[in-house]
């Protein structure tokens, strides 16, 4: 007896499911949301009348301008879980002109990400890929804090205000902070929270984030980077600001990389200089962004063995290579 042709059992399996299944399953897949009541309603009746295949319907969600962002963050995190995998830490990311600082903020963290207990702060209006990132790496336990509250399967979700956490001394290997520093003691109408500015507030969460830490714990923090001010619902700042606020809350800065957006796109900017570099003016949302990693136990590091040597090579990265002539 002939074997079916696998191309006809492809053909046969699709033509099983039903046109709203089929619409369903394409949004899901390409667009990764489910189709909103109008182009459900357009693709059922074009499919009705036959004026659209189901391969047409497919060509035109890949070539929406929306599948342009989900194309691009499933790229940068297929990128962290590879660098993930080789004991990597990636710098000089890039990413396209006109784009946002979650193209590069996300694969920073996530390819730095560790195993153990991670405390994700402000999760909960988070990009949804990087979320499911998270929750793809599988550490030992992902919990989310937020003063706003989300359901996030694969996640812990905690109401509570970063400046006040409801955990134990030293609870978390590792600590997320993207983009959400900024926000702390900011107005926060924005995400449902009542306005209550504090001028301290960022220097209170990270102090308290330094509490919840482990000893030997990293905190990863990403946050807009330019001319200094208060916008009202975030305040910006420039390196040496944000390395004062880092360094006055009790945290050695480990390893840090500025990144700038310009006509090229974001690139990595050794000597960035923040005049000029205004929030909004260069893309849609911030113009430069700096990724850190802090860790709270600045002189054990150091005097441990390897310790300088450790902290030299992340600091200077290439140019500690050239310096020891390897
Ligand atoms: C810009 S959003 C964060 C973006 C998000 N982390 C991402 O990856 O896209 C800022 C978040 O910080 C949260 N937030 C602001 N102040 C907070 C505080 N004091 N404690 C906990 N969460 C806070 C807000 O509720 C909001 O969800």
């Amino acid at each position: 007896m002939s074997a079916i042709d696998p191309r006809l059992r492809a053909h046969l399996e699709i033509g099983e499911s039903s046109d709203e299944r089929f619409v369903e399953a394409a949004f899901e897949l390409v667009l990764r949301r489910p189709p909103d009541t109008d182009a459900r309603e357009i693709a059922l009746s074009r499919f009705a009348d036959g004026t659209l295949s189901r391969a047409a319907l497919l060509r035109d969600l890949v070539t929406a301008p929306e599948f342009d962002r989900v194309r691009q963050l499933d790229d940068v995190i297929a990128f962290a879980r590879g660098a993930r995998t080789r004991g990597e830490r990636p710098r000089h990311l890039l990413a396209s002109p006109g784009t946002d600082e979650r193209l590069i903020e996300v694969p920073w963290v996530l390819s730095r990400l560790r195993s153990g207990c991670v405390l994700e702060v402000g999760y909960a209006f988070a990009e949804p890929a990087y979320l499911a990132g998270l929750v793809e790496a599988a550490p030992e336990e992902l919990v989310g804090v937020d003063l706003a509250e989300a359901e996030v399967p694969g996640f812990e979700t905690v109401s509570a205000d970063a400046r006040e956490l409801p955990f134990p001394d030293g609870s978390f290997d590792q600590i997320l902070l993207v983009s959400t520093l900024e926000h702390i003691g900011a107005d926060n109408e924005l995400y449902g929270s009542p306005a209550s500015p504090d001028e301290n507030g960022r220097r209170a969460a990270l102090r308290e984030l330094r509490r919840v830490l482990r000893p030997d714990g990293s905190l990863l923090v990403t946050v807009p980077l330019g001319e200094p001010g208060d916008h009202g619902w975030f305040r910006q700042d420039d390196i040496g600001g944000w390395t004062q606020l880092f360094t006055r809350a009790g945290y050695f800065v480990e390893e840090q990389e500025a990144y700038e957006l310009g006509e090229e796109g974001w690139r990595s900017a050794p000597t960035f200089d923040p005049r000029g570099v205004v929030y909004g003016t260069r893309g849609p949302a911030a113009s430069a962004v700096l990724c850190v990693e802090l860790s709270p136990r600045r002189v054990r590091r150091l005097i441990s063995p390897g310790g300088v040597r450790r902290t030299a090579r992340r600091r200077l990265g290439p140019r500690y290579r050239r310096l020891r002539g390897v």
